[in-house]
């Protein structure tokens, strides 16, 4: 497998925490481990497996005028990447017991925006073992990345990264 670069954001909570037991399942040496906070497109642009790791703090707040978070720094430098001979995977944190309506939204947010660009999107997971109502991070009925509940369901996350990873050692380049 090629060398994996795994963007995430934002630092010292959960998705860095599940970002880093990513990276140890699928052998810490065939990943590089870069927040996004201080990533370009042009960082991005060196890896043909990319993973990008998220989590949801509320549409209002992604939509806001004012950057936010990690992410909607990043968000401007996705439509400058070239998606061509490029995988993509994706994970996200999120919370579907307290935002049922919104769950893991980011994954459908970043999804919008890299899709039109002609990225090839991989990992996309089955709804099933997810009580929620709503999604915008469905397509075509499954989760375009890993929903990954860390509030509510920590007792499931190892299993849940380990079976994504799996399927993510087949389908990166
Ligand atoms: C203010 C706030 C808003 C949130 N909004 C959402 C949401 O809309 N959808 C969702 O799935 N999770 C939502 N969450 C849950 C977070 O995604 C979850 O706690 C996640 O593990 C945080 O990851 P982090 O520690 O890396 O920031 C929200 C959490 C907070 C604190």
């Amino acid at each position: 497998m090629k060398k994996i670069g795994l963007f995430y954001g934002p630092l010292g909570g959960s998705t860095e925490r599940v970002a880093k037991k990513v990276a140890a399942a699928l052998g810490n040496e065939n990943v590089d481990l870069i927040p996004i906070k201080e990533s370009k497109a042009s960082d991005v642009e060196k890896y043909e497996n990319v993973i990008f790791g998220m989590s949801t703090i509320g549409k209002e707040t992604w939509d806001a005028d004012k950057p936010a978070n990690d992410w909607d720094l990043f968000l401007p430098e996705l439509e400058k990447i070239d998606y061509s001979n490029k995988v993509i995977a994706m994970f996200g944190l999120g919370d579907q017991v307290t935002y049922d309506l919104h769950f893991v939204d980011a994954l459908g947010l970043v999804a919008e925006e890299i899709l039109p660009k002609g990225a090839k999107i991989v990992g996309t997971v089955s709804t099933d073992g997810y009580d929620f109502r709503e999604s915008e991070a469905l397509y075509d009925g499954k989760f375009i990345g890993l929903p990954v509940n860390e509030d509510f369901e920590p007792e499931l996350t190892d299993e849940r990264v380990n079976n994504w990873v799996e399927t993510l050692k087949k389908e990166l380049k």
